[in-house]
């Protein structure tokens, strides 16, 4: 049994905390009546309120022709324990298979989107297409974050950030500068 987190609503001008440090994530998307799922790890963050999220999708992929027609999506955050089930999505196509059952993975209703948030994952950003100019050009999605699910616990969360040639390295040790940063770069 994979584990299931207790969520609570969360800011939005706050989820720079779990995306800034580019773990992987999973993007869930809905199409006529199917969910499906993809693993993505070329992100980034592009504004705190409104909270904007930059990706990129390469249009080979299922999930690229069903956000596109959507214009929503979920992008959730897998934990340590779910590394090989994060590699198995990336291994296959929604075209032919559902990831949800395949994965035994548990879609849960957003508020915001059709798109399902992932009960099995940290956490869960509901997201809106805002600017689709430059996807035809370089496969990258423009989102507004229009609604936070973050777990109550634990406060920093064992995420993976893949390095290529098969290799995760798994978020750890925190150390503190607070002290010397200019208040407006914190
Ligand atoms: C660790 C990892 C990171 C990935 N990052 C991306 C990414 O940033 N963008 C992308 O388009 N595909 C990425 N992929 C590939 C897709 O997840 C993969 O092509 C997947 O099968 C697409 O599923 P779909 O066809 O059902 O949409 C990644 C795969 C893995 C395993």
């Amino acid at each position: 049994m994979k584990r299931v987190y207790r969520k609570r609503s969360y800011p939005l001008d706050g989820i720079r905390r779990f995306l800034e440090p580019g773990p992987i994530v999973l993007v869930s998307s809905a199409w006529q009546g199917s969910f499906n799922i993809m693993t993505m790890g070329w992100h980034m963050m592009l504004g705190f309120s409104p909270a904007l999220f930059g990706c990129y999708i390469w249009e080979e992929n299922h999930s690229y022709h069903m956000l596109r027609r959507s214009k929503e999506c979920v992008i959730n955050l897998p934990t340590l324990d779910l590394v090989d089930t994060v590699v198995g999505i990336g291994n296959c196509h929604g075209a032919d298979v559902d990831k949800f059952q395949r994965f035994g993975l548990t879609p849960k209703r957003a508020t915001k989107v059709a798109a399902p948030l992932i009960a099995e994952c940290y956490a869960n950003f509901e997201c809106r297409l805002r600017d689709t100019r430059m996807i035809r050009t370089y496969g990258l999605f423009i989102w507004e974050v229009v609604k936070a699910h973050v777990a109550m616990s634990p406060k920093r969360p064992q995420t993976i950030h893949y390095r290529g040639e098969g290799e995760f390295m798994i978020s750890g040790g925190t150390i503190n500068r607070r002290r010397k940063f200019r208040p407006e770069n914190l």
